[in-house]
């Protein structure tokens, strides 16, 4: 379902307004940077429109951006990376004032894969979610065309043979489960499109017993024709990592009067899949967050705010269910909205629209907010309201709160940039501009819910 949902005014105004506040002045981020940002303002925007917007810094958000995704790097869940995210985040809201909590979970088994053909050649591998694991020096077997690994592509030949299976047709744990029933030793599924990185095929939740890996297209053939082919053997090593640790960060504020207050909660996952710097997925959204934490401080509100930068969400909103399955009765019946930010800067011309995805589809207290203050303050892109998960507001709303995700797409198409989870999703590629927009946007969105 796809709906059009504004008009747009004055948005060659704000866009030029908005273009010319770039142009600051680097500063030490001991130091706000705020001034250049007072002019971006459209006329119809209010004065707590303007409270917002003449704050939410352009250069901060991008820093810290940058810092996330070229000074820490990948930050895959349960690694030193997405750790070294936690404490940068949670280090930067306690010198914001917060009180920060540190919500510490387990996440199922991680594999660390590595595969490597008999004339030893090393392909990149990624090992999902639920794969099974090797002994120490892993397995070394032939390797078993099995097409897309439909049951009627196994033949008896598969037995303790390595099928090789190609993405498309069914889903991955059925591929898995299909070679399990042939017998075979391991599974290794090639991507179908030209990706840099190799698949990350998820198995759904379902734990095997035999290693799995994900590889590219381009790993696939190669193999089929040097090693399936020629009879070849390949090692396949996957170690899993037993009691590893992912976290979320939350920080909180309660209006200083009363008491039983309705919650807003603003989230943004911080983990990114493996080999990608996520510098849209999701440095992007953690930055905007961190922003509107700082703007949002010191003006008085009447609900509770918090801000659950998320952990794991990578490999199935594993934070975000953490953290909604932990809110008591009290919580729950108090939590007014989500608002989730995931992939909102990214620079590809073609994603010119802000779409707000939420699970039903249906326009919610988030989206009509958001619509009502992109109005007033002119936002240039189009807002684009369309029925999807795969990010945290699906956490959210699965408990019963009204959640939306931002994401930026190609309107029409939703089409996701291309860099979308490769090693290509870097600063390169992220518009500090479009920080800008959805900073404004989701900032002045909220204030609107709980300025006093
Ligand atoms: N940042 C993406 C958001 C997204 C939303 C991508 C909708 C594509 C469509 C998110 O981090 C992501 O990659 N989600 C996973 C699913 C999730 C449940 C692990 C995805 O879409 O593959
Ligand atoms: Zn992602």
């Amino acid at each position: 379902m796809l709906k059009k949902a504004k008009k747009k005014t004055a948005v060659l105004l704000s866009t030029i307004l908005l273009a010319s506040s770039f142009s600051v002045v680097a500063a030490p981020l001991a130091q706000p940077v705020e001034a250049a940002e007072t002019k971006a303002v459209n006329p119809s925007a209010k004065a707590h429109d303007q409270k917002v917007i003449a704050r939410v810094s352009t250069e901060r958000m991008f820093e810290d951006a940058r810092y996330l995704a070229e000074t820490i790097g990948p930050r895959v869940t349960g690694t030193e990376g997405e750790q070294k995210a936690a404490e940068f985040i949670l280090e930067r809201l306690a010198s914001y004032g917060y009180e920060v909590e540190t919500q510490e979970f387990g996440i199922p088994d991680k594999g660390v894969g590595h595969l490597q053909t008999s004339d030893n050649k090393e392909v990149l591998v990624t090992i999902p979610a639920g794969s099974g694991g090797t002994p120490n020096d892993g397995i070394t077997a032939g390797l078993f065309d099995a097409g897309l690994g439909k049951a009627g592509d196994f033949t008896p030949e598969a037995k303790g043979k390595i099928a090789l299976i190609a993405r498309g047709g069914i889903t991955f744990a059925e591929k898995v489960n299909n070679a399990i029933q042939a017998g075979a030793a391991g599974v290794l599924i090639y991507n179908n499109v030209d990706a840099l990185a190799p698949l990350n095929p998820s198995l759904g939740g379902t734990s095997f017993d035999i290693p799995v890996g994900g590889i590219t297209k381009e790993s696939g053939e190669a193999l089929l024709k040097d090693v399936a082919a020629a009879n070849k053997t390949v090692n396949f090593n996957v170690q899993l990592l037993k009691n590893v640790k992912s976290q979320n960060i939350i920080a909180s504020r309660t209006p200083e009067k009363g008491s039983n207050h309705e919650i807003i909660y603003v989230s943004a996952h911080f983990d990114s899949v493996p080999f990608a710097p996520g510098a849209s997925d999701n440095a992007s959204g953690t930055a905007v967050a961190l922003e509107l934490a700082r703007v949002l401080k010191s003006y008085p509100i009447d609900k509770e705010i918090r801000f659950v930068f998320v952990g794991a969400e990578e490999i199935g909103l594993v934070g975000s269910k953490y953290y909604a399955n932990q809110l008591n009765e009290e919580e729950l019946k108090r939590s007014l909205v989500n608002f989730n930010m995931d992939m909102v800067g990214t620079a590809w011309e073609n994603a010119t629209a802000i779409y707000m995805n939420t699970i039903d589809g249906k326009a919610n207290i988030a989206t009509d907010t958001a619509l009502a203050t992109a109005e007033r303050i002119g936002t240039p892109s189009e807002l684009i309201l369309y029925q999807r998960g795969a990010s945290d507001h699906q956490s959210f709303y699965d408990v019963g709160i009204p959640a939306v995700n931002f994401i930026r797409r190609e309107p029409g198409t939703a089409a996701l940039e291309p860099y979308y989870h490769t090693p290509l999703d870097t600063m390169k590629y992220l518009s500090a501009e479009r920080l800008k927009e959805a900073g404004d946007l989701v900032g002045a969105s909220i204030y609107s819910l709980i300025r006093n």
